[in-house]
């Protein structure tokens, strides 16, 4: 158990579940063979960084840090049976998995947060909840488009906004309450403004999920802002 995992009880729990990297590895082939962008180990790790690194910067407390890396790490694990309800599934197999090992409000707002990640079903009822969202929501990277769908970056938008990302960071002022996204894109790959022909709702959900928290969301792409 590394330093992390000890600073975080539940979180430790999860790692060292056997059922838990099992479907995060299944996830992988399920997703690469459906052609759809990374959404294994790596993107649970992004995600799970990424929420923890928000938790931090607007004060929550340890609690709080540990149960949204744990929701954030999770959040995918249905789609090694399903896509279209993955953020179900993935939270009620949850409970069957921690029902003994995790302290049920602790588990509550781990499963609320799985359930809530995923599109018109987002409903936000825990800063939790709110942090996974923006969390999952800003993991846009060249490194999720896998090897075997490059070529189809040209007739693929997901892919190609996805593949056109070659930096992304998340700075948090806690002083003016903003939330940015930061992107650096090769507008060779994908022009600014295919990118916000599929990443207008996923913003949005990153907005909505900042307002929850108190905060504002921004967005710069290319040093412009554009939120
Ligand atoms: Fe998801
Ligand atoms: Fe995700």
């Amino acid at each position: 158990m590394n330093n992390e995992q000890n600073a975080f009880p539940i979180f430790g729990l999860i790692k060292e579940n056997n059922i838990i990297s099992t479907w995060l590895r299944n996830s992988y082939f399920i997703t690469k063979e459906m052609s759809l962008t990374e959404h294994g180990l790596k993107h649970a790790e992004f995600v799970s960084n990424r929420a923890l690194e928000i938790a931090k910067a607007i004060g929550s407390d340890k609690r709080n840090q540990d149960l949204v890396l744990s929701a954030a790490y999770m959040h995918d694990i249905g789609n090694f049976l399903s896509r279209t309800y993955h953020h179900y599934l993935g939270s009620m197999f949850l409970f069957e998995i921690f029902k003994d090992k995790i302290d049920i409000k602790d588990l509550t707002i781990i499963m609320q947060a799985v359930a809530n990640h995923d599109k018109e079903e987002m409903k936000l009822v825990h800063p939790v909840s709110a942090m996974v969202v923006i969390a999952d929501k800003s993991d846009v990277r060249r490194e999720r488009v896998l090897e075997n769908n490059i070529e189809k970056i040209k007739t693929d938008i997901h892919d190609r906004v996805n593949y056109s990302t070659i930096e992304n960071k998340m700075v948090i002022s806690s002083d003016k309450k903003i939330i940015t996204l930061k992107l650096k894109i090769d507008t060779q790959v994908c022009p600014v403004m295919e990118y916000f022909e599929i990443f207008t709702s996923r913003m949005n959900y990153c907005r909505l999920s900042a307002e929850y928290l108190g905060y504002h969301f921004s967005l710069i792409i290319n040093d412009f802002k554009l939120l």
